[in-house]
């Protein structure tokens, strides 16, 4: 426990923060974490088991954010920390080519429509070295995104549509010149013809087509059915490259990811895909990976230049090794099963409290927007009710829950999540809707 207060006059997570906004931007590391889109104080955790996460005050939590995505197995699970502990024991890091590494690959080959993998520290450097390799692949420059997929803080990516469809993008935020996303194309989800129209007008420029395999970071907006096929195709015929982020759904909307709910139904198949989060275990480890004769093209087998100190870290890598072996058809049934009992209950407590809302889902993740219709792009999860949300957010922690701290996010849950965990969110539920409800369309 931290000794900065002794009288205990204060809670000592607005203690913290206090002193981390004096030393750090916001008071936190990265922005969603600071409660600004819900309000109040970001609880700062001490520590953290299964489903359950305690704070600084001893408080305790179950936990429906799962450090954004990676911990599928819940928190301090025994078998990662033993792995991680004795990897640790043989030294943090050497700077040169260890056996994780290699069997982390082969575990991600053997579930991921990929060849070959070429780890990194994070998201944001996977899908960076991902564009970069696609376009030294192709020889061609120009990127196409989705409004309201995320993709980390790629200076290219962090992208606001242009004026009209087809017209290149401006930057999403200060700090990033115009040079950087004048090649890049910000087009509305779910939407054929304006990817149809993109790829008439610049076909032969564009270079790599990059979509989260089933977004997450809007909430959860599914493909159309048949969307994600129809990206892969037009991307092949037209000479580029269709880039599959999953760094969030990858080994979390499935054991093989969202492609292995709908890419192998669908019969589409990335060239390029991104991992991350569950595939570090909880350590900063990502990866990009693909077909081979694309992959060759990085240095030092190609001259496409991509590198990192800490890249296939042994202990990221032993975490996530040991998190993908102990990622059985169990683990996924366990989260799915406990996935439609959280839903289910939000259905019938939004319902009588009569909140509107949506519940949509990918796999074994789900997320829920308060309005009325259903939603199939960033222009619509828009409308969800961002002051309701705030209302449902505070009653849940209040009751012991903490949800992510933005409407427009994921709900996680681990195979950690059991009855206890699961009968604490139901319990918490019926007033937070209500809670939710006063505020709604006032
Ligand atoms: C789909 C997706 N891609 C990329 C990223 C960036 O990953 P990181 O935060 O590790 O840089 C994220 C992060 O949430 C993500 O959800």
């Amino acid at each position: 426990m931290p000794t900065y207060d002794p009288e205990g006059t204060v809670p000592q997570s607005e203690a913290l923060f206090a002193r981390a906004k004096a030393v750090t931007p916001g008071g936190v590391n990265s922005p969603v974490r600071a409660f600004n889109a819900v309000g109040g104080t970001p609880r700062f955790i001490r520590e953290a088991k299964g489903a359950w996460i305690t704070d600084v005050d001893g408080n305790s939590y179950v936990d429906l954010i799962c450090s954004w995505g990676p911990m599928l197995l819940g928190h301090a699970h025994p078998e990662v920390l033993a792995a991680v502990n004795a990897a640790v024991a043989r030294g943090t890091s050497y700077g040169t080519p260890t056996q994780p590494e290699v069997e982390l690959a082969e575990e991600i080959v053997k579930r991921a429509p990929v060849e070959e993998v070429r780890f990194v520290s994070s998201g944001t450097e996977a899908t960076m070295s991902a564009i970069r390799l696609a376009r030294g692949f192709t020889g061609r420059d120009v990127v196409i995104k989705f409004a309201g997929n995320y993709h980390g803080h790629v200076d290219a990516l962090l992208a606001a549509a242009g004026s009209g469809l087809a017209t290149f993008a401006v930057p999403g935020t200060p700090g990033v010149p115009a040079s950087s996303t004048e090649l890049t194309l910000v087009l509305p989800y779910n939407d054929r013809e304006a990817v149809a129209a993109a790829f008439a007008e610049h076909g032969d420029r564009i270079a790599c087509l990059i979509t989260e395999a089933a977004p997450g970071n809007m909430g959860v907006v599914p493909p159309e059915p048949g969307f994600n096929a129809f990206l892969a195709q037009v991307c092949q015929s037209h000479g580029a490259l269709f880039i599959s982020d999953e760094v969030m759904t990858g080994f979390r909307a499935s054991a093989q990811g969202y492609w292995g709910l709908d890419g192998k139904n669908e019969g589409w198949t990335p060239d390029l895909v991104t991992f991350g989060k569950v595939m570090g275990g909880g350590f900063p480890a990502a990866a990009f990976g693909g077909r081979a004769d694309v992959m060759r093209r990085l240095s030092p087998e190609g001259p496409v230049y991509q590198a990192g100190t800490l890249s296939g870290n042994p202990i990221a890598t032993t975490a996530g090794l040991t998190t993908l072996r102990l990622a059985t058809d169990d683990v996924y049934a366990h989260i799915a099963t406990a996935a439609e009992t959280v839903k289910s209950a939000i259905s019938v407590a939004f319902t009588e409290a009569g909140l509107a809302h949506q519940i949509q889902s990918a796999g074994t993740m789900f997320s829920v927007f308060l309005t009325d219709a259903p939603v199939r792009n960033f222009v619509e999860a828009s409308t969800t009710d961002s002051a309701a949300y705030a209302a449902l957010f505070h009653a849940m922690l209040d009751a012991g829950v903490y949800l992510p701290p933005s409407a427009y996010e994921c709900w996680f849950l681990s195979s950690a999540h059991d009855d206890r965990a699961i009968q604490q969110i139901l319990d918490a539920l019926p007033a937070a809707a209500r809670a939710a409800a006063a505020v709604q369309g006032a």
